[in-house]
């Protein structure tokens, strides 16, 4: 019997679905989530998932097969819709026989999710509104992540409480719904598992796992932040819609900022279409994250981080973090039936 049976019980559809022990999944952070903390996460009873972000097709090919030689257990991948050889990068998904696919960025491009199934490869979904997620539920997907604004890196306006609401009571007594953003603790896990969740995803409480190859000043500064600290780039131009962004506040907070400015003046120029104007923000955000998880530059990279952070207090195993998370959640569906 598991020791942790309450909780076992309430995360079964989500773990059978994910083919782990537990139904909690690691988020995919661009430059961190790669075969180190994949698989340590995996090993551990959750579900790890490769953030391929900006990898070309080879990269992507080598990283699986790296992780794969680190954990039998299984482990998922996560595609950026808008990236460039989308459909190079699932046939290498296929060509491994990667089980899970997560689809961010947006909503995926016709043929995706077909190519994703084709492959034998469930498809994981994210669906900011109760609308687009029948939507994609329709459109084949086979389960989907609902993330409130809380969580770090690109987010939506919503919180997690309210998208939880507004969405678990229709659909998941019938699908399958994880829910993300500001999960620091298994009494939250709890909560939204009882309103009917298959299981929970984090990214933030993760970052700075042993296991994590991030810059160890990287993981300092998240030890130092509080909830506060992690705010939402805000947007200077109205025709030049950014997607926001949750990190720590930085002298990159700043240059943002000016970057937006930069990129709106050429759009006044003329000099630049707007999708070509849009993609030049995804790859500012993609080169400072690398700078700051890297390079460890926590002065001018990207710190994404979500509002979880203050309770990111020291490097800690992947499994102890699991551990204490289930923990956190059995006490509490206990005490809850216990009052
Ligand atoms: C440093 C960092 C990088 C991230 N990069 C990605 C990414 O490349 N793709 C993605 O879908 N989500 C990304 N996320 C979001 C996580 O996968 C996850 O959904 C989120 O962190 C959950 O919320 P939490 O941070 O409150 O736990 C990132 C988050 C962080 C903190």
């Amino acid at each position: 019997m598991s020791a942790y049976s309450k909780t076992a019980g309430l995360m079964a559809r989500g773990a059978q679905f994910l083919g782990s022990e537990y139904a909690i999944l690691c988020g995919a952070m661009s430059w961190v989530s790669e075969r180190n903390l994949v698989s340590a996460i995996s090993n551990a009873g959750g579900f790890g998932v490769i953030a391929c972000g900006a990898m070309t097709p080879e990269l992507l090919d080598t990283e699986i097969a790296a992780t794969k030689a680190m954990t039998e257990k299984s482990f998922g991948v996560n595609l950026i819709t808008m990236h460039p050889q989308l459909f190079d990068i699932i046939a290498v998904c296929g060509r491994h026989g990667v089980t899970h696919v997560v689809l961010a960025g947006g909503i995926p491009p016709k043929g995706s999710v077909e190519a994703i199934k084709a492959s034998g490869a469930k498809v994981i979904c994210f669906a900011p509104t109760l609308a687009l997620g029948k939507k994609l539920l329709r459109s084949g997907a086979d389960a989907l992540v609902i993330e409130g604004m809380e969580a770090g890196g690109h987010i939506g306006p919503v919180s997690t409480s309210v998208l939880a609401q507004e969405i678990l009571p229709t659909l998941a007594p019938d699908h399958l719904v994880f829910v993300a953003g500001g999960i620091g603790r298994g009494e939250a896990i709890a909560g939204y598992l009882e309103m009917g969740a298959a299981g929970v995803q984090l990214g933030t409480r993760f970052a700075c796992a042993t296991e994590s190859i991030a810059h160890p000043k990287f993981k300092q500064a998240f030890f130092r932040a509080s909830a506060r600290d992690a705010v939402a780039s805000v947007q200077v131009d109205g025709r030049l819609p950014v997607i926001p962004v949750r990190a720590l506040k930085n002298k990159g907070t700043e240059a943002f900022t000016a970057k937006q400015i930069e990129v709106a003046k050429l759009l006044d120029g003329e000099n630049l279409a707007m999708l070509e104007a849009q993609l030049q923000i995804e790859h500012y955000w993609a080169g400072a994250l690398r700078r700051a998880v890297v390079d460890g530059d926590v002065e001018n990279g990207s710190l994404m981080a979500g509002q979880s952070v203050g309770m990111v207090t020291r490097e800690e195993p992947a499994a102890e973090i699991m551990t204490a998370l289930m923990q956190e959640c059995e006490t509490a569906l206990l005490g809850r039936v216990a009052a």
